[in-house]
């Protein structure tokens, strides 16, 4: 059968479990992993972060990681459509179709901000090629600087991405891009280690493993909890409707529990392997870990330029994150556009042009938020700030409230039991968790962080 992510009737469905592994960890694995994690971590104090991010993912990310696969493959539909199948057979109310909702909205809207930093590396790729011998640390921070103040730069890369994603989406057949993600993403997690590598041999592996490891739990403050259980969301692409996308075109017999560890611990190690890559570089060149988004483009610069052969690792790199960047925003587009074609019979083609204009104009706002528009404030952010704080801060983690409130409490057991195929105490252990500590988590970390509680 067809290997497709996309929607087309009859229903098409992954031609393996590798398949869906692959596409899902696709989407997990992006600039989540390379560019935000590093500096999330450097601007939340390193290990506190870490910890308090890693503890996200066991407790909440992974037990919902399999209940949207679940809901996915449930509904058989879009997010929207599947949680009214879903929700009319649990004999629910259709309130629930809002996980639908908030999901494609909130997709639509990570896209516009992420494809505007895909956009970044783009330019970085073509720097690597230039090659960037000779730079120093200073000129590495201008140089990203001189970057952000260029709105047509931005706009010109942010445009590109944004076609690169279109085309492949309105293509409807991924196979190419799947296909691709096989050489890829070995491929990039060779490139990390070749930079943990480096940065064991010349840079300073020790301060990096302190810096992320090193727990204080002095350090545990309200924003830093809040942050890591933001991230946690974001970089298992929960609650955007894009893993029960992907879940309605598994199979029936492959096991849920399976293929969402594997993609929650590649998805992890991904993360941890650039973070200490960064880390290392980052203090022996006495560069600030606090530095915030810029953090990798200012880093790697000054690495590449002391590698032997790092002009070609440099452009090597950049190209892999591109592509860990475009499967992602594929799986961010794929939601709204399976939407309009199922429900309203829109041409594939037609929708995935349409909705990614109107994503492409809202990221061109994005990118003018870095310049003309800077002074451009709500709730004291800017725009890029903002979008991404309403998404990874209270999108998400509300999406991922109702899923595990729906999949725990409303769902009829036996369906669920029929969905996970887990030995009893492993179903038991999944389903207490999600009834229990997934829920109150979020629910705590949101009062903690709105001052309602302590
Ligand atoms: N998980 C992706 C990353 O870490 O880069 C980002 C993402 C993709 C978030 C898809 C949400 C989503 F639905």
């Amino acid at each position: 059968m067809e290997t497709s992510v996309l929607p087309s009737a009859p229903r098409a469905h992954w031609s393996s479990r590798w398949a869906f592994v692959l596409a899902t960890a696709g989407s997990a694995i992006g600039l989540g992993n390379i560019w935000k994690f590093p500096y999330m971590t450097g601007t939340n104090g390193g290990s506190a972060f870490v910890l308090v991010y890693l503890a996200c993912i066991t407790l909440i990310g992974v037990p919902l990681l399999m209940a949207e696969t679940l809901l996915g493959r449930r509904g058989q539909g879009n997010p929207y459509d599947a949680m009214t199948t879903v929700a009319r057979e649990a004999g629910a109310s259709g309130f629930w179709r809002v996980i639908g909702l908030i999901g494609i909205v909130g997709a639509l809207l990570i896209l516009s901000f992420y494809s505007v930093v895909a956009g970044w590396i783009l330019e970085y790729a073509t720097r690597a090629a230039g090659g960037f011998s000779g730079i120093t640390r200073a000129a590495a921070e201008a140089g990203f600087a001189a970057l952000l103040a260029d709105p047509a730069r931005l706009v010109a890369w942010h445009t590109v991405f944004m076609a690169l994603t279109v085309v492949v989406v309105a293509g409807g057949v991924t196979s190419g891009i799947e296909r691709a993600n096989r050489i890829m993403m070995p491929g990039l997690f060779a490139l990390i280690m070749l930079l943990i590598v480096y940065g064991t041999l010349t840079a300073d592996m020790p301060a990096a493993l302190r810096f992320m490891f090193h727990f204080d739990p002095a350090a545990v403050t309200r924003e830093v909890v809040f942050s890591a259980m933001g991230h946690s969301f974001f970089t298992l692409s929960l609650g955007m409707g894009a893993i029960m996308t992907y879940g309605s075109y598994l199979e029936r017999h492959t096991s849920i529990a399976r293929t969402c560890f594997y993609v929650a611990l590649a998805d992890t190690g991904i993360a941890l392997l650039a973070g200490l890559a960064i880390f290392a570089i980052v203090f022996a060149q006495g560069l600030a870990p606090a530095a915030g988004p810029g953090l990798i483009l200012q880093t790697l610069p000054l690495a590449f330029a002391q590698m032997p052969g790092g002009q070609i690792v440099g452009i090597l790199f950049f190209v892999l994150v591109v592509f860990a960047a475009w499967t992602s925003s594929i799986s961010l587009l794929e939601p709204f556009v399976s939407l309009l074609i199922e429900r309203f019979g829109v041409r594939r083609a037609v929708a995935a042009w349409a909705s990614g204009t109107g994503v492409w104009l809202l990221g061109v706002a994005v990118c003018l938020s870095f310049n003309a528009w800077s002074g451009v404030r709500l709730f004291e952010l800017g725009i890029f700030d903002l979008l991404d704080a309403l998404t990874t801060k209270i999108l998400m983690p509300v999406s991922g409230l109702l899923i595990a409130v729906f999949v725990a409490w409303v769902m009829q057991r036996g369906h669920v039991r029929e969905e996970i195929a887990l030995p009893h105490s492993g179903f038991r252990l999944w389903q207490g968790t999600l009834r229990y500590v997934s829920p109150l988590a979020i629910v705590a970390i949101f009062l903690h962080v709105t001052g309602l509680a302590g």
